[in-house]
Order: C-alpha cells, then sequence, then structure tokens
C-alpha cells in the first residue's frame, strides 16, 4: 500500500513555526508517511530581514528547507500547517500562499485533501484560536477534511488545550509541546490514511 503523503508547510519569522514544523515531520514520518518540509516564501524585503538579528539568524537556519509550491500542495493528501499569529491572524505571508492557490482550487485538486493546523503568539490570549480557525475557514472553502486534534489524547489536557490545534507562546518547544505535536501530527496520517485508503 503506498505511504500516506503529507505536506508540512510553514512559516516562522523568529523560528517557533519552524521548530513546530520540524517536529511534525518528524512524527509523521514516524507515523509512516511520505513527508515534504516546506517553507512558505518570505514577502518582507531582504533588507528588513537582515535589518533584525533574531530574523536574519532565524531565516538563515531555515535556507536548506525549500519553499512550498503548487506542486507540494497537489501531492499530497494531507497538509499540516504552522503559522505564528500576526494581529490576531495567521501571518501575512502565509495568506500570500494560500491566496494563489487559486488554480487549485478550480480545479478542485484540494477537495478532500485533510488538513490541520498549529500556531504560536507572544501572548497567552494572543489569538491563537482565532488563527487556526481562520486557516481552516480558507480550507473549509476547498472542501478539505479537518483534522483537529480535540482532546482526543491525554496531552491535550497538558499543552493549554487549545483543541483547534496545538498553540504556544513564542519560543522553544517545550517537551509538552513536542508530545502534542506528535500526537496532531499522528492523527493527521492516520485519519488521511483512512481516507486515502
Ligand atoms: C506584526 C506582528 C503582529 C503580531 N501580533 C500578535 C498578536 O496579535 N498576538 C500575539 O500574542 N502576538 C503577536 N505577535 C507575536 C508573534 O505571534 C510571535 O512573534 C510569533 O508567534 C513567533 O513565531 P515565529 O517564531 O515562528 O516567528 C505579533 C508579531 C508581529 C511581528
Amino acid at each position: 500500500m503506498a505511504k500516506t503523503k503529507i505536506t508540512v508547510l510553514y512559516y516562522s519569522t523568529y523560528g517557533t513555526n519552524h521548530a513546530v514544523a520540524e517536529a511534525a515531520a518528524e512524527a509523521a514520518r514516524q507515523a509512516g508517511a511520505e513527508v515534504r518540509l516546506r517553507r512558505v516564501a518570505e514577502t518582507a524585503p531582504d533588507e528588513v530581514v537582515q535589518g533584525q538579528e533574531a530574523w536574519a539568524a532565524a531565516a538563515a537556519r531555515q535556507g536548506d528547507i525549500p519553499e512550498v509550491t503548487l506542486d507540494d500542495m497537489n501531492w499530497a493528501d494531507g497538509y499540516f500547517v504552522s503559522v505564528p499569529t500576526r494581529f490576531g491572524a495567521p501571518a501575512s505571508q502565509f495568506r500570500a500562499f494560500i491566496d494563489t492557490l487559486g488554480p487549485l482550487w478550480s480545479r478542485g485538486e484540494l477537495v478532500n485533501k485533510t488538513i490541520t493546523a498549529t500556531t504560536s503568539a507572544q501572548n497567552p490570549h494572543g489569538g491563537q484560536e482565532g488563527t487556526i480557525q481562520q486557516v481552516y475557514v480558507s480550507a473549509m472553502h476547498w472542501g478539505a477534511i479537518i483534522v483537529a486534534p480535540g482532546f482526543a489524547d491525554p496531552v491535550k489536557f497538558e499543552d493549554g488545550g487549545n483543541p483547534y490545534g496545538y498553540s504556544q507562546e513564542g519560543g522553544a518547544l517545550s517537551e509538552t509541546g513536542r508530545r502534542s505535536v506528535a500526537f496532531q501530527a499522528r492523527r493527521l496520517v492516520e485519519v488521511t490514511g483512512r481516507l486515502v485508503g
């Protein structure tokens, strides 16, 4: 039987969502999926990125990760998304990529893809739930199938309890966070596997 195909796509300015995406990719591979780890292209001018030490350092750490393309979206059976919260919404770099999906959408090529999403924000109530919901709203327009974690694993009672998707404050991925992301990735692989047979 063919392996379930998962594209882990993320955007990260300072590295939080990069770390989440790496953890998700590793967990999805361990769950038996074929995985593409892809970063959303930067839209900020290079002088702005290079002008802030933390931003430039995080960008350098991500230099080897390929930018996500329409082919990565078409290829996958399911998507694991990780994107920072910006003013209560997904970062504009992510939105810019989503807004290039019209051709795939118009050919019905996003129908029945599965999706699960995670985010980070500076504050515990800085908009995490809304950001993930906004990712899912776009996915509903595609006819995609949302695979939220809910409280389907005990780790959800330890990780802050966002049932829409793992979320954290910006910074390092904790051990609990890693287990939560791994659960969410595993659940995506398992549910997607049932759908694609
Ligand atoms: C323009 C901008 C807007 C932001 N808006 C919010 C916000 O609404 N709520 C919040 O808690 N944090 C906000 N933040 C903080 C980011 O969410 C935080 O830097 C991000 O989650 C870190 O993820 P990263 O390390 O992957 O870039 C904002 C940051 C920027 C640069």
